[in-house]
Order: structure tokens, then C-alpha cells, then sequence
């Protein structure tokens, strides 16, 4: 069950939330699938260990924590954060409700020889875990409807400090605009960090922000990856009108860039830490 959210950002980030899920289960063509984050799995783990990442995010959790300190990282995907996180601290937590990126994670782990690490299968919501020195939560809260007792529960599970970190655009910018060509319907904007900051105002919670390097996503390696990546964005089904119509936009607006092809409105990501003191 949710727990309700009462301030005014709370009540408003639920209905975006629940509104955008609606929005995606109307023009759904096909079945949505057990796991949702499998086939995007790969792309959530650090690079090869000793290669530099093309964000500096793991760097600055970094200097909030010691090597004798614990660190909480609350749906770690395929262990991007969370694997070279543990380098730098005593021990790390992951919580992480997909089977998909577990299996990233564990792999990720063995590749880089890290064994301070646990895995929590489970969402935050459920999830049952000692208090720990930092705790860490990035690009989870975008989707979460019960913000407020999730945010909550990264407080009192933090013994020094909670920090999202969080993009100043959807994550998924890149492919809204396809929605009005595709489905002749703007796409509901999941909330990011104007909300996040509204919100955290409202809860009382005193935050301070750190600007992390904007990076843009690797590009599309062909247009067939191009294609599929979009339609699954969209919702729509190999064989029908809307995949037809999407070949042909898709015609003129990927361009050609150094690795493959983007959309041509791709702006890089500009992530920040939100973080505060217990
Ligand atoms: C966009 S990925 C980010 C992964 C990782 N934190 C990173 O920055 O690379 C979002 C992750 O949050 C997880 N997630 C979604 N809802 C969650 C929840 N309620 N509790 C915990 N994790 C959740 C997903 O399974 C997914 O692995």
C-alpha cells in the first residue's frame, strides 16, 4: 500500500506519476514485460575498472564517505555507483528490485574483484536494512509514487547523509518528442529536480546541491538499434501502423554522429547531488 504524500509537491508528483503510467499502459501495443529494465540492464555498470567514467558522480559520493564507513545505495541498478563506490568505504548495501540488474551487478562486482558488497533483492518501499553512514539514491525517485515516505525512509536510514542524484531533465528526454509524431500526444514529464527541490522544501529538509559533468548517452550503434530502442520506448508493437510511421520519421530526424546515429534534439544529461544532513 502507499503511504498517501500530503505536502502540495507530494500530491503533484504522485499525480505526474500515476498520470504518465496511465498514459503508457493506454497506448501500450504489447504486453509490458516481467522485467522492465532487462534489455537497458547493460547499460547501468561502471566502465571496465581502471577506465575513467564519463561522469564524475562516483568521485563526489566519494568525498562523503571514509574507508571505515558504510554506504546504502538504494536502487543500484547494475552497480554503476555502487561497485566503485566500495572501493572507497568499508562496505556497501545495494538495494535493487530487478532480477535483471542484479545479475549486472554481481557480475560487475566479480569483474572489478569487489567483495564488500551485498545485494538486497527488493524495492525501497519493502526493503528491511540497518541504518548505514551514507546513503545513496540515483535516478530511482522519478517514478516512485509514495515519495514522501520514500524520501523519509533514505533520512532515517542515513547516518551522516542522504544524497540523490538526480537529472535537471527526464531521463528520458531524448524520446519525447517522438510521442507527438507517433502517438499525436505530448508525453507526461516524470518529475526531476524542480520538483525535487519543491519537495524537499516542503518536507522541511535542508539541501544543499552539487553540480556533477553533464555527459550524453553512447550513441545508437545502427538504425535497426535506433529503432528498437525507440519503439520500445513507445510502447508499440513490431508490426503495426505506428512502427510503419515510425521508420519514416525516423528517416529524417537520426543524424549521423561519431559511433553510430542520435536523434537530433539530443542534449547531454546534466545530473546534480541533492544531499542533506541527518
Ligand atoms: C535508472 S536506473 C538507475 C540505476 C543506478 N542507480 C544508476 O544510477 O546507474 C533505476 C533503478 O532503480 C530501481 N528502482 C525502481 N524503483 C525502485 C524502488 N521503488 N526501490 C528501489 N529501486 C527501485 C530500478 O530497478 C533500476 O535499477
Amino acid at each position: 500500500m502507499i503511504e498517501e504524500n500530503t505536502t502540495k509537491s507530494g500530491i503533484e508528483w504522485q499525480r505526474t506519476v500515476e498520470g504518465e503510467h496511465a498514459q503508457s499502459d493506454r497506448v501500450r501495443e504489447e504486453t509490458a514485460s516481467d522485467d522492465f529494465w532487462r534489455p537497458v540492464a547493460h547499460r547501468f555498470v561502471p566502465p571496465m575498472k581502471g577506465e575513467s567514467a564519463a561522469d564524475d558522480t562516483v568521485e563526489r559520493l566519494a568525498e562523503l564517505v571514509s574507508p571505515t564507513e558504510t554506504v546504502l545505495d538504494v536502487g543500484a541498478g547494475g552497480g554503476r555507483l555502487a561497485v566503485p563506490l566500495a572501493e572507497y568505504c568499508f562496505h556497501v548495501t545495494a538495494v535493487e528490485p530487478s532480477e535483471a540488474m542484479r545479475e549486472q551487478l554481481v557480475a560487475t562486482a566479480e569483474a572489478w574483484g569487489v567483495q564488500n558488497i551485498s545485494v538486497v533483492p527488493g524495492t525501497w518501499e519493502e526493503a528491511v536494512v540497518e541504518p548505514h553512514d551514507l546513503v545513496v539514491c540515483a535516478h530511482v525517485v522519478y517514478t516512485v509514487t509514495g515519495i514522501e515516505s520514500f524520501i523519509r525512509k533514505l533520512s532515517s536510514s542515513a547516518r551522516n547523509t542522504a544524497a540523490l542524484i538526480t537529472f535537471e531533465r527526464p531521463a528520458t528526454a531524448t524520446f519525447l518528442p517522438l510521442w507527438s509524431y507517433i502517438h499525436d500526444e505530448e508525453r507526461i514529464e516524470l518529475p526531476t529536480l524542480p520538483q525535487i527541490e519543491s519537495l524537499l522544501s516542503e518536507m522541511d529538509i535542508e539541501f544543499s546541491k552539487v553540480r556533477l559533468k553533464e555527459w550524453i548517452s553512447r550513441p545508437f550503434k545502427s538504425k535497426e538499434q535506433a529503432f528498437t530502442e525507440c519503439q520500445a520506448r513507445l510502447f508499440i508493437s513490431p508490426d503495426s501502423d505506428k512502427t510503419r510511421k515510425l521508420w519514416d520519421v525516423l528517416g529524417e530526424v537520426l543524424v549521423e554522429v561519431d559511433g553510430g546515429f542520435r536523434l537530433k534534439w539530443t542534449e547531454p544529461h546534466r545530473p546534480q547531488i541533492v544531499s542533506w544532513d541527518v
